[in-house]
């Protein structure tokens, strides 16, 4: 058995990179031994979902189980199913939009749904809407007898000031603009279905996941390595290393329930920007400006229940931002893909 507590001293290449995200956990390579049936990874193509499906079937080779994992998206990126295809997930192109063709999808049942829109919410809100709102009710019609881990985000609660600490479950969601709103609407929906048809549903609200191509960090190294001014109008964020959120993830397959039940899960660090972004300046050995002072409040969520369950995330906040910094320092690749961290409107 590989010992999971250990990790690279600094990742340096995109291969080593996704490896990384990739490893399973002992406790997942146990689940997958008593995990029945396949596994479908709705939305994979995005910045997290590769991973999430490589780290599920490394789960399966190394529990020595025999179990598909599908991955399901429009491709936009070709390219992107032949890496799945490499990677041993089976590819299915899919719009979700199109109700006939998620009916057809075959009846995995495990689902990791992950499809969503956020960015580009402004000026084109039905799209938002649709893809948040319908898309779910496809699934949730589709997929009645299935685990779905419905991914949503921590910006369904209400900004809090630090002081008071993170919101946990049982905050009353109350979310800011559209794009939250959206995503509660997605949590009501699959919480329909789940009462309605018996479907047992994790809602995973997620906040940050780190990545050293894009995320909170990268977005604050950026800034600093760039010689732009830090933003900290939102002065505190909790985030956790991707890998975890991809273990984290396949693991609440094993809490679902019906009704729905939500998990906030992040990291267990309530970070301050302007004590990363010294840690930063530090380490790219750059002068770090800041816009403004840090604001009275925050998106910050207490994932206790979510650690209990799982155990404290395995990388800690301060390895990812030395994976960071070298990683920028090396010319290691950004998604260009901000993050938009700062913004406390809920206009993306
Ligand atoms: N990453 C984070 O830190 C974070 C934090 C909080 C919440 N979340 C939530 O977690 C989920 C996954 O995150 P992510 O960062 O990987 O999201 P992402 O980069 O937006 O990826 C989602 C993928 O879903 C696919 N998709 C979109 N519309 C589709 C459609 N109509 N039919 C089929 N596939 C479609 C897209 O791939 P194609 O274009 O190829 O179809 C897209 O790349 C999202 O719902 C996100 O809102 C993420």
């Amino acid at each position: 058995m590989k010992n999971y507590c250990t990790h690279p001293k600094t990742i340096t290449s995109e291969a080593e990179l996704d490896a990384t995200l990739a490893r399973p956990y002992p406790e997942l390579v146990n689940m997958m031994k008593h995990l029945e049936g396949d596994i479908a990874i709705l939305g994979i193509a995005g910045k997290m979902g590769i991973t999430l499906g490589m780290a599920a079937v490394n789960a399966i080779r190394e529990a020595g189980v025999n179990k598909k994992v599908f991955g399901v998206s429009r491709f936009s990126d070709p390219a992107a199913a032949d890496t799945l295809s490499t990677a041993g997930i089976e590819p299915i192109r899919c719009d979700l939009l199109d109700r006939a063709a998620v009916a057809k999808l075959p009846k995995t049942p495990n689902i990791i749904f992950m499809a969503g829109r956020k960015f580009g919410t402004g000026g084109e809100e039905d799209l938002t809407w649709a893809m948040n709102t319908i898309v779910p009710a496809h699934v949730g019609e589709a997929f009645g007898s299935s685990r779905i881990v419905a991914f949503s985000t921590g910006c369904v609660y209400p900004l809090v000031p630090v002081t008071r600490g993170g919101c946990n479950e049982d905050v009353t969601p109350d979310p800011i603009g559209e794009y939250s709103s959206s995503c509660l609407g997605r949590e009501r929906v699959f919480a329909y279905y789940s009462r309605t048809l018996g479907t047992r549903v994790c809602l995973f609200r997620l906040n940050y996941a780190l990545d050293l191509r894009y995320g909170v960090l990268r977005d604050i190294a950026d800034a600093i390595w760039e010689g732009r001014p830090v933003n900290r109008s939102v002065g505190w964020f909790n985030a956790l290393w991707q890998g975890d959120a991809n273990n984290h993830a396949l693991l609440a397959l094993d809490h679902c329930t019906a009704p729905a039940t939500p998990l906030n899960v992040t990291g267990p660090e309530t970070a301050s920007v302007t004590a990363v972004a010294e840690r930063f300046g530090r380490l790219l050995d750059k002068p770090v400006t800041f816009n403004g002072d840090p604001g009275p409040v925050a998106y910050l969520n207490d994932a206790s229940r979510a650690h209990r369950l799982f155990g404290y995330p395995r990388v800690a906040l301060d390895t990812v931002i030395e994976w960071t910094a070298d990683w920028i320092k090396s010319g290691g690749r950004s998604l260009g893909k901000p993050t938009h961290f700062e913004v406390s409107s809920g206009k993306f």
